[in-house]
């Protein structure tokens, strides 16, 4: 369904995406997860074509949406995916709804524009959205305007509002964060549902290492602007190469609170304008030697055995890829 091979995107002469790759199929969930400022925003913005909106570029790479190039896509055309096809859901609804329409006809626009209905049809499908997403009443629903709406209640809106068109990819971009956590827990589970009833790609996007665990088939892991390790979830959680990932599961126990940093990983996550040299994570890294300060790591294939592993199927290998010039497992 989608494919990103080694995007690269600027802003000016700074470069702040580099290097990200990754693969998703239909009734797939791939969590992409990093501190903030690692450059997740700025993969979502890449894949819905929003980057010139905001003065950036891609410089190099491709994104694939079921065979179309969309880095060369005009925007006339982009205007009918986004929205159409590909669905975003984004921190905070009110980016997505419009404070002074009522709820109903917002999300009745989309299926006109897209699906091309007129405005009963329309309404019809909002409702019938609304109530597939268990929103009590409806019809009723409909005549509000976000105002009169709970943060959950606005987020389940923007979320029938992705699925307005019927999209073949949904890109939640920390949909949950504004939220508290009893609320957090219903949005993941009720986007893990659509993805089985309506066989979605999803992409969700999260600082979040327990929810990735919970929720995602695929992970990729983002530092400084890179994919540094990926793969399969359980390859990723069992058999995890790179000393950051490894920093990162070992947070969840204790959880990370917004903005807060890694507990454990000494040093600062690195601004654009200062990436180190070499691997960026190298000032960090415990297992650094000379070469990490000077030559970027080479992305590498990883098999991995599951002899033993009660979670995976005897004798199973799953795949991972990752940067760095010493991966392993802890010692
Ligand atoms: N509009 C912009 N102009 C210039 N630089 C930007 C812009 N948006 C993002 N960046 C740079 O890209 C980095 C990664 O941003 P982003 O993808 O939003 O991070 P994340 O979503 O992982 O927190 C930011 O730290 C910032 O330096
Ligand atoms: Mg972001």
């Amino acid at each position: 369904m989608l494919a990103v091979q080694d995007l690269g995107v600027a802003f000016g002469d700074i470069e702040p995406l580099s290097s990200v790759s990754f693969a998703l199929e239909r009734g797939e969930i791939l969590g992409i997860v990093g501190e903030s400022g690692s450059g997740k925003s700025l993969t979502a913005m890449s894949v819905m074509g929003l980057l010139p909106l905001q003065g950036g570029r891609i410089t190099r790479g491709s994104v694939n949406f079921d065979g179309q190039e969309l880095t060369r896509l005009p925007e006339k055309e982009y205007r009918k995916l986004r929205g159409g096809r590909i669905g975003l859901i984004t921190q905070n609804p009110m980016t997505s709804l419009d404070p002074l329409q009522k709820i109903g006809i917002q999300i009745d626009s989309v299926i006109e524009l897209h699906l091309g209905l007129n405005r009963t049809q329309a309404r019809a499908r909002t409702v019938d959205i609304l109530g597939s997403l268990r929103i009590p009443e409806p019809s009723l629903i409909c005549d509000r305007y976000p105002h009169q709406m709970s943060g959950g209640m606005k987020q389940r809106i923007v979320i029938a509002m992705a699925l307005a068109a019927d999209p073949d990819l949904l890109i939640a971009d920390e949909p949950t964060t504004a939220l508290d956590v009893t609320v957090q827990a219903q949005i993941i589970k009720l986007l893990k549902d659509l993805v089985k009833e309506r066989d979605l790609a999803l992409i969700l996007i999260t600082h979040d290492m327990s929810v990735v665990a919970q929720t995602c088939d695929k992970v990729v892991v983002m530092y400084a602007g890179r994919a540094i390790e990926q793969g399969d979830v359980q390859a990723i959680f069992h058999r995890p190469q790179h000393p950051y990932t490894q920093a990162l599961i070992q947070c969840i126990p204790h959880g990370l609170a917004k903005g807060q940093k890694l507990t454990g990983i000494k040093g600062v996550v690195p601004t654009v304008k200062n990436y180190p040299q070499g691997c960026a994570f190298h000032p960090r890294c415990e297992r650094a030697q000379a070469i990490c300060s000077q030559q970027q790591p080479a992305f590498i294939s990883v098999e991995n055995s599951f002899e033993g592993l009660r979670t995976a199927t005897a004798g199973s290998t799953m795949k991972s890829t990752v940067a760095c010039h010493f991966p392993g497992e802890q010692a």
